[in-house]
């Protein structure tokens, strides 16, 4: 499927506005914001951008959209379930625009970009199909009463959505939260807003009532916190920076305790045995912190190699690295795209610049590629020892960490000495050593003789700083909805 569909290098930019009740509207403010092409520097379009005023009239809308007794209330949870089917189906019918707008505001391959735009549909279905299964229990308490569960949803949600999978995550967020009956107000990255205001234009299409989806695009300091502190809002769920996921839980707390979900950043360690299959280590290994330039929260940017295969595996890794086109992201054949802004490239030559400094050995790549655009070449450093930074702090770009290691326990150690805790993996032969480490490693997901296999099917998240509660999957409902317990008393013939 994958580049076998036409990308528009120019595709048309219909709809900059705010969306707010079904309708596109300017900011209150009447403030715009740029939006740059990450390959040219350039502006794309002029956004209108969103602050506290108008994040509390998508509150309000919602909050009308969400009374009791609304359309949007007194649906049949099987409409809700066609509602979504059907805004899954109009982004496909438009997978080709949308891909491309996602590759031109993004910078990512569109090879990257098409398929993440085909998940994003899949993933509104699989929700859809939860729509109508959303069960309570019945519970025989002590006594003459009749106990049961409903599973409610939760009511006006804020979710605030990172530029690395603009589209995509906005729908891991989306579809759960619209399944189980709430309202949302969506605040796209600043850096990405296209694809976010093209399906809301799509939502308007597929039919679903005024004020039940609301795309505000603004900044976070501005924006963002204005939906994390509203007494308002009844839940929060964002993805981005664990630095942000401090003050979002802050916010959550100042407030009224709305629910958090925080989906955060990672160093996520990759494990492997002297006994794998060494050529696949190394192209999942690569795949696996190079993918998306690296701008991924479970990227594996930390790669253990056992002492024995130590050499042979860096020496793997640079060829293959050293072959990894960097460039135009329509060009089919480009792996890699630029980074997303000013702020991650100078973020990951500073970190780059650290890594020499400390002593690892830069095997390949380091450095910024042209002048225009934010594009770094695959970097492999060797020889990295734990207290570097490049092996402490996430870096989010092209750049992977080969690290040495003698045994198991050791490595168990070393894994988890870390504030992180979103992904980890192992590659080995023998069973034995793939359960011992998948028990003994502190992550959300762990994955064996592969890396970043993500469903939509499945929970993800993180341990510790990587986050908090779990999306997707059965598991990703429970975030949605509020458990209400009804307790009925029976009357008795003989009392
Ligand atoms: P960020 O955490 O600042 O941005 C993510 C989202 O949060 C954006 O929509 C932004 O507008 C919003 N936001 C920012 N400040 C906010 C606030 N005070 N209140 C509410 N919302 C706010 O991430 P940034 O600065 O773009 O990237 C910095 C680092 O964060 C990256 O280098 C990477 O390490 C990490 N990151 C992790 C992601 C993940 O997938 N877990 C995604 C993006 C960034
Ligand atoms: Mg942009």
């Amino acid at each position: 499927m994958a580049g076998t569909t036409a990308p528009n290098r120019t595709p048309e930019i219909k709809y900059t506005q705010i969306f707010i009740n079904n309708e596109f509207v300017n900011s209150v403010s009447g403030k715009t914001f740029p939006t740059l092409n990450p390959c040219t520097e350039e502006k794309i379009a002029d956004i209108q951008e969103g602050d506290k005023e108008d994040i509390q009239k998508a509150i309000d809308a919602a909050k009308e959209a969400f009374k009791l007794g609304s359309p949007w209330r007194r649906l049949d949870a099987s409409k809700r379930g066609a509602l979504l089917d059907k805004l899954a189906d109009l982004i496909m019918r438009d997978a080709e625009y949308l891909s491309s707008l996602e590759t031109l505001d993004n910078g990512k391959p569109y090879t990257n970009s098409y398929p993440t735009v085909v998940a994003s549909a899949s993933s509104i279905k699989y929700f859809a199909g939860w729509a109508d299964k959303i069960q309570g229990k019945t519970i025989p308490i002590d006594g003459d009463y009749f106990c049961y569960t409903r599973h409610e949803p939760v009511g006006v949600c804020g979710q605030i959505i990172p530029w690395n999978f603009p589209i995509l995550l906005m729908m891991w967020k989306l579809a759960p939260a619209i399944a189980t009956g709430n309202v949302v107000i969506i605040k796209p990255a600043e850096q990405t807003p296209l694809t976010a205001l093209y399906v809301a234009a799509l939502v308007k299409e597929a039919g679903f009532p005024p004020g039940v989806i609301n795309v505000v695009p603004g900044y976070g300091h501005t924006a963002g916190a204005a939906l994390s502190g509203s007494m308002d809002v009844d839940k929060i769920a964002f993805t981005g920076s664990t630095e942000v996921g401090h003050l979002i839980m802050k916010a959550a707390a100042e407030s009224n305790l709305k629910r958090p979900t925080l989906e955060l950043g990672g160093k996520s360690p990759n494990v492997i045995f002297a006994d794998a299959d060494m050529d696949a280590a190394v192209m999942w290994a690569h795949e696996g912190v190079m993918y998306n330039s690296g701008q991924v929260c479970s990227a594996a940017s930390r790669t253990f190699v056992q002492e024995d295969i130590y050499d042979t595996f860096v020496q793997k890794s640079v060829q293959i690295a050293k072959a990894r086109s960097v460039g135009d992201p329509f060009d089919a054949a480009t792996k890699n795209g630029p980074q997303i802004d000013d702020e991650q490239l100078k973020r990951v030559m500073e970190l780059i610049e650290s890594g020499k400094k400390e002593g690892a050995k830069l095997e390949c790549g380091g450095e910024r590629l042209g002048d225009k655009g934010y594009f770094v070449t695959p970097t492999v450093f060797s020889g990295v020892q734990d207290d570097m930074r490049i092996a402490k702090e996430e870096i989010f770009g092209p750049v992977q960490q080969i690290i040495k290691f003698k045994t198991m326990d050791e490595v168990i150690e070393r894994a988890n000495k870390t504030q992180y805790g979103l992904g980890a993996a192992i590659f080995t032969k023998d069973i034995d050593k793939a359960f011992t480490f998948s028990q003994a490693v502190k992550a959300g997901t762990v994955w064996v003789n592969c890396y970043n296999i993500i469903s939509y099917m499945a929970p993800f998240g993180g341990f510790k700083m990587s986050g908090l509660g779990r999306e997707l999957g059965e598991y990703g409902l429970q975030q949605y909805t509020e458990v209400k317990n009804v307790v009925v008393k029976i009357p008795q013939k003989n009392s």
